[in-house]
């Protein structure tokens, strides 16, 4: 059913809640959690590239909080002058505008090589952020899945477009109004039916906490400047999300804003973005977003790299964000008549024309079938820390060698979504999923990391004599 806007009868509104009609339309289309395309990279250059390190993130990490302390300390020194104007808005831009990469860079638990580096980093930047940090993993686990798909996607940046909206979100409230609707809902015990597409039954007793402590810790910074009879604690907690937002939207309206909605390859949907040495650093490199989406494994300082080896195969970049901003307003502008209206990327002449196998790929031979047993491929042809696809009989496994020399076989599709787990990362007996990576122990299956909640197959592995051979 069609839905005509009542402002302006000549426009047909689009549906973007997660719970109507588009949304049943894009599973029907198979457009939810559907294969992606990705461009064929070279396995040892992406292994490289994959390399989690805690150096880049420790470095950046403690730049980034040196210089919120430092200008929250000069911002108290100097409050009651003039003075002080200069280091709050370094301080609220610092903390409302570009917690948003660390919270999501965290959220890919790729900042750090240690994991409850990148949980605690987790958790600082979703409340300076204002997002509840567990219902927000799972909403960008969904953005991954099917970024601005119609009706699946909880992220696309205001659809249908509304000018109104686009002007709230400089000072933060857009996004403010309604997650503190949803905080209210949450810490009373109830779930959001929007969130409740894509949050687990499980997560809601943590949902639900999450939002308590994150009341509790407004009201306390309320409690303390009616005490010291001082709006500081609000200055320092609250108010940074109305006043420091608006530099936010400069980075995250480049990323999906009047592209290609419902299409299967981010070379359409996304864009990359050329920017200088400061922005990159506030926004952790993320304006390489057609690399981020297509290869989520790769960690914020690796994405430079990652770019020169994929830039034949996408469009070309923006020069600068106000190039990119020469094309968003009046597509923006227009699709406020016409919301059916988008940009078009054009790939280059040197694109690949399909999706070539990137992964290491063999498949067994019935007449290798030998007492259950069938032959994988000889010992040294999987490389350390490394992970290949066995195809046999209308079945998928994905077979692994990791650094201390172990071989373990499981099922080949990720039991989150339709992702072949070869394409995925081996850490000590872990393997990590391409896709929104979760983690599943070689030996058990078992889930070791959100959002994965199922655990997967597993598969003795036999040697013999160079041999590896899965035992079915
Ligand atoms: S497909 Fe989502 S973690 Fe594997």
């Amino acid at each position: 059913m069609k839905t005509i806007d009542k402002k302006n009868p000549n426009v047909i509104v689009r549906d973007y809640s997660l719970t109507g009609n588009e949304s049943q339309r894009a599973i029907k289309m198979g457009l939810a959690d559907a294969e992606w395309y990705r461009t064929p990279i070279d396995k040892d250059k992406m292994n490289e590239l994959l390399t989690r390190k805690n150096g880049p993130g420790i470095r950046d990490t403690f730049i980034w909080f040196g210089l919120i302390i430092t200008s929250g300390y000069l911002f108290y020194l100097w409050w009651g002058t003039w003075l002080a104007i200069l280091p709050y808005i370094v301080y609220s831009v610092l903390y409302a505008s570009t917690s948003d990469s660390r919270w999501h860079e965290s959220s890919h638990g790729t900042v750090f090589k240690t994991d409850w580096m990148n949980n605690v980093l987790y958790e600082i930047a979703s409340f300076m952020v204002l997002r509840q940090s567990n219902v927000w993993r799972w909403s960008h686990t969904r953005h991954h899945s099917d970024t601005i798909i119609r009706g699946r996607d909880p992220e696309i940046y205001v659809r249908p477009p509304r000018i109104s909206k686009i002007l709230l979100s400089f000072i933060g409230l857009k996004s403010g109004i309604a997650e503190f609707k949803r905080l209210i809902l949450h810490a009373s015990g109830r779930m959001d039916p929007q969130a409740a597409t894509y949050v687990p039954n499980s997560e809601y007793s943590k949902v639900f906490f999450v939002a308590r402590i994150y009341i509790l810790i407004y009201l306390s910074a309320i409690g303390l400047s009616i005490y010291f009879n001082s709006i500081l604690p609000l200055m320092y907690i609250v108010l940074p999300k109305l006043l420091g937002s608006w530099l936010m939207p400069f980075y995250t309206m480049t990323q999906h804003t009047g592209l290609q909605e419902n299409v299967l390859d981010h070379r359409l949907n996304s864009r990359t973005v050329y920017m200088n040495r400061i922005n990159r650093f506030l926004y952790w490199n993320m304006n390489y977003h057609i690399e981020h989406h297509m290869f989520p494994l790769v960690p914020y300082h690796a994405l430079p790299k990652l770019h020169e080896l994929i830039k034949h195969d996408c469009p070309t970049p923006y020069s600068s964000i106000f190039n990119a901003f020469r094309e968003i307003i009046p597509t923006v502008l227009k699709q406020v008549n016409d919301p059916s209206y988008c940009i078009k990327r054009i790939l280059p002449a040197t694109a690949n024309s399909k999706t070539a196998d990137a992964v290491i790929h063999f498949t067994g031979e019935n007449s290798n079938l030998n007492d259950g047993k069938i032959k994988v491929c000889s010992v040294d042809e999987i490389d350390l820390a490394n992970v290949v696809r066995f195809d046999f009989d209308e079945k998928t496994y994905a077979v692994y060698r990791t650094a201390n020399d172990e071989y373990y076989a499981t099922d080949g599709i990720c039991s989150h979504g339709k992702t072949h787990l070869a394409e995925g990362m081996v850490i000590g007996g872990i393997i990590e999923c391409p896709k929104h990576n979760g983690r599943f122990n070689l030996k058990y299956g078992t889930p070791a990391r959100m959002p994965v909640c199922e655990r997967i197959n597993t598969y003795n592995i036999q040697i013999i004599g160079s041999d590896l051979f899965l035992e079915l």
